[in-house]
């Protein structure tokens, strides 16, 4: 992670991880990524070019080629391809009707995953998907899972204006081989079907400052670190001092109780 801190937003579609995603954001000054934007992005991709979405060789040999690079954005980090960057496109019926099978495939997960994994050398990510959590970013202490009921999903996306085909995406996403929608270990469920944004988006800011609170942050725990091997090292000196006093003068010494303190200090 080269010492970013990732914020993972994971969950069923329309749960509200992007609203969510953007505010958390927003609040802590880090980044936004939105991986579901980049399997779209693919999935427009296969269109524009005609390739079938249904062939997964087809989709794994046009993911293996295509041009496309991260770039930031304003507060965002997304895929460009040849110098463009999608949006609206993103959300049209027919990439939505796509994107499940483009994102099936295990090659694409592969590169999607690596790429992913890229966006931390931007800096400090809120990163919102289905697999963050559980296998892009394993490893990071902040995993949040957001569901809500199907009948509530589909009101948000039709107060949106957007035509999905929601419970039939989320089967495909929770039922591939390759890194399904699943609750990640350590990952806090929150059920946002009758929670405003502001509610949910406070209840997962309250989490994360908790829990920054409670531990140091990385560059003060490498800190911590080495002032402690600095300690121990000095603290063995002064052993050997008091040792070597306590045989010559016969007599203790007050260094123990100084070096006792300072390790207090940086506990
Ligand atoms: O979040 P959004 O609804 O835009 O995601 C579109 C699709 O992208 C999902 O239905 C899923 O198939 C795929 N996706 C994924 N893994 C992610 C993010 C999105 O498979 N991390």
């Amino acid at each position: 992670m080269k010492g970013s801190i990732i914020i993972a937003i994971d969950g069923t579609s329309a749960s509200g991880k992007s609203t969510n995603a953007r505010i958390v954001a927003k609040e802590l000054g880090f980044l936004h990524v939105d991986t579901g934007a980049m399997y779209r992005t693919l999935a427009w991709h296969c269109l524009k070019t005609k390739v079938n979405f249904h062939n997964p060789r087809s989709v794994g040999a046009i993911c293996a080629r295509w041009k496309a690079a991260l770039e930031r954005i304003d507060r965002q980090v997304v895929l460009v391809v040849g110098g463009h960057c999608p949006a609206l496109e993103l959300r049209s019926a027919a990439v939505s009707a796509a994107v499940s099978h483009v994102s099936f495939v295990p090659q694409v997960r592969a590169w999607m995953k690596k790429t992913q994994r890229e966006c931390a050398r931007f800096g400090n990510l809120v990163m919102e998907g289905r697999d963050i959590g559980s296998n892009v970013f394993p490893e990071t202490d902040f995993k949040y899972y957001l569901d809500a009921n199907l009948e509530e999903r589909s009101k948000r996306r039709e107060s949106d204006g957007v035509k999905d085909n929601l419970a039939a995406r989320d089967e495909i996403d929770s039922q591939r081989a390759a890194s399904p929608l699943m609750l990640g270990l350590g990952a806090k469920y929150i059920n946002t079907s009758n929670q405003t944004a502001a509610q949910t988006s406070k209840a997962i800011l309250d989490d994360i400052r908790a829990r920054m609170a409670g531990s140091p942050a990385p560059q003060n725990l490498m800190k911590a670190k080495t002032l402690r091997k600095q300690l121990d090292r000095f603290q063995q000196k002064v052993r050997d001092m008091r040792g070597r006093r306590v045989e010559e003068e016969g007599g203790g010494c007050s260094y123990q109780v100084l070096c006792d303190s300072a390790k207090q200090a940086v506990r």
